[in-house]
C-alpha cells in the first residue's frame, strides 16, 4: 500500500470508525519496517486513546504486533509452561519468590523482562545487582536452563514483538501510555510470542500503579485475558492493591534482600501472601497439584533459585551492594500510620538512584527505601518511619521533596484492605 494509506488510517480512527483487519495488519507491519512515520503512528496512538479499539480490533492489533516478529517455541520443555506478568508497582519484587517457587512445585517458568523507567523498577535491575548475574541469555541457553533448572529471568531479545518495541517507546513520549487497548496489546503481544502455555496477571490498582481506579484496572484485566484466551493461551489475572508499597523495601539490592527473606520462609506478610496467591494460580493454570507453602517452608524453593542464579553467572552467596549513605526520616506525631503513598516513595527510590530517567542511564544497585512502618501500624513521635538509601547524599534533598505529604498519622486504627481485590479468569 503506499505512503498515504497512513494518513486515511489516522483519519478513520481520527473520526471514530473501527480499523478494518487489513488496516491494522498493514500499519503495524509498516511501521515496523520504517514505512510508517513515528508522527503518524504518534497521531495514530492519540487517535486510539481518544476514541478507543473494539474487542475485535484490540485482538487483531495485538495479532499483528506478535506477527512482526518471532514466537518462541517452547514444544521441547518438558514441564508445563507458566508465566507471570505484573503491570509494575512500587517494592513489586514478586516475581523474585515467585519463579523459583513455581519451579520448585514442576512447573517451568519463562519469564522474558524489562528494565525499569521512571517509578518502578525493573525486574532485571534487581537480579543485576547480585554480583555476576547477567541478563542476556541466547534461545539456546534460555531453553537449556528452562528444562533443567525450571525458571529463567531473563532479558527480551530484540526479535520478540519488535512492533511493540517501537511503539512503546513512541508511547512514552507522546502521552498515548494510558489507552487501555494500547496497554493491553503491548503487553499481551510479548507475553504471547513469549511461547508459555499459561499466563498469571497481576494488575496493579491504586496510587503507585497505572491504574489509579478499580474499574479501569478490571477493564485491562478483562481485555487481557480474553486476549490470552484467543491466542490459546490459559490467561488469569488478579487485582492487587498498590495503594501503598508492597513489602518494607523498594530498590534493587534491597529488594533482593527482602526476597531472600521470603525464600528462607519468613519476609514480609504482604510479600509472602501475594507470592503464594499467584503460585497457586500459576500451578493451577499449568495443571499442577502442588502446595507452594510446602517448597517456600522446605527450602526448595531456595535452592531452585541458587540455581537460577548460578545458570545466569552470579554467585547467590556473595554479599549484595548496599548504599554509601542513609538518612532516616521520623514520624513527627504518636498514633496509627493511615496512608504511605505507593507513588511519592517510589518515586523517592527512583531519586536516589534506583531508577533511570532515560533507558540508557546506568542504576544503583544499593539505592532505595526502606519502610519503617506501614498502613495500619502504631507509631511513636520521634521513631523511624522510613530509611533512604543512596550513594550520594545530595540526592537525599529530591527524595525528601518527593516524600512531602506522602503519609498521614491519625488517631483511630485502619480497617485492612484486603491485598487481593478481585480475580478475573
Ligand atoms: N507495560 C507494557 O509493556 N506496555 C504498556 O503499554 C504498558 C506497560
Amino acid at each position: 500500500m503506499p505512503e498515504q494509506d497512513a494518513v486515511d488510517v489516522i483519519i478513520a480512527k481520527r473520526d471514530g470508525a473501527a480499523l478494518s483487519d487489513e488496516q491494522i495488519d498493514w500499519v503495524i507491519a509498516a511501521y515496523t519496517r520504517g514505512d510508517v512515520a513515528d508522527e503518524q503512528m504518534a497521531a495514530l496512538a492519540m487517535a486510539i486513546l481518544l476514541n478507543g479499539m473494539t474487542d475485535a480490533e484490540t485482538a487483531r492489533w495485538t495479532a499483528a504486533m506478535i506477527a512482526s516478529g518471532e514466537r518462541l517455541d517452547l514444544s521441547a520443555v518438558t514441564r508445563p509452561t507458566v508465566d507471570k506478568h505484573s503491570t509494575g508497582g512500587v517494592g513489586d519484587k514478586i516475581t523474585l519468590p515467585l519463579a523459583p517457587l513455581v519451579a520448585a512445585c514442576g512447573a517451568a517458568v519463562p519469564q522474558l523482562s524489562g528494565r525499569g523507567l521512571g517509578h518502578t523498577g525493573g525486574t532485571l535491575d534487581k537480579l543485576e545487582s547480585i554480583p555476576g548475574w547477567r541478563a542476556s541469555l541466547t534461545n539456546a541457553e534460555f531453553l537449556a536452563q528452562l528444562s533443567d533448572v525450571g525458571a529463567v529471568v531473563c532479558a527480551a531479545g530484540d526479535g520478540l514483538a519488535p512492533a511493540d518495541r517501537k511503539l512503546y517507546a513512541l508511547r512514552d513520549v507522546t502521552g498515548t501510555v494510558e489507552s487501555i487497548p494500547l496497554i493491553a496489546s503491548s503487553i499481551m503481544s510479548k507475553k504471547i510470542a513469549e511461547g508459555s502455555s499459561a499466563l498469571v496477571l497481576d494488575v496493579k490498582v491504586g496510587a503507585g500503579a497505572f491504574m489509579k481506579a478499580a474499574d479501569s484496572a478490571r477493564e485491562l484485566a478483562q481485555t487481557m485475558v480474553a486476549l490470552g484466551a484467543a491466542h490459546g493461551v490459559r490467561t488469569v489475572a488478579l487485582l492487587t492493591d498498590m495503594s501503598t508499597p508492597l513489602g518494607l523495601s523498594a530498590g534493587n539490592a534491597l529488594e533482593v534482600r527482602e526476597s531472600l527473606e521470603v525464600l528462607a520462609g519468613g519476609g514480609p506478610p504482604d510479600v509472602v501472601e501475594l507470592t503464594l496467591a499467584l503460585a497457586r494460580e500459576m500451578l493451577s493454570c499449568a495443571g499442577v497439584d502442588a502446595d507452594p507453602a510446602d517448597a517456600l517452608r522446605d527450602g526448595r524453593a531456595m535452592d531452585v533459585w541458587r540455581a537460577m542464579i548460578a545458570a545466569q553467572g552470579g554467585d547467590p552467596a556473595a554479599p549484595l551492594p548496599t548504599a554509601r549513605e542513609t538518612h532516616v526520616v521520623t514520624a513527627a506525631e504518636t498514633g496509627v500510620l493511615t496512608r504511605l503513598d505507593a507513588m511519592a516513595v517510589g518515586v523517592a527510590a527512583w531519586r536516589l538512584g534506583a531508577g533511570r530517567a532515560r533507558k540508557e542511564d546506568p542504576v544503583s544497585a544499593g539505592a532505595g527505601v526502606v519502610l519503617h512502618a506501614k498502613p495500619g501500624d502504631a507509631v511513636r513521635a520521634g521513631q523511624p518511619l522510613l530509611e533512604l538509601h543512596a550513594d550520594d547524599p545530595a540526592r537525599f534533598d529530591r527524595a525528601l521533596a518527593a516524600l512531602d505529604d506522602a503519609w498521614d498519622i491519625g488517631g483511630a486504627a485502619l480497617a485492612p484492605t484486603p491485598l487481593i481485590l478481585d480475580r478475573i479468569s
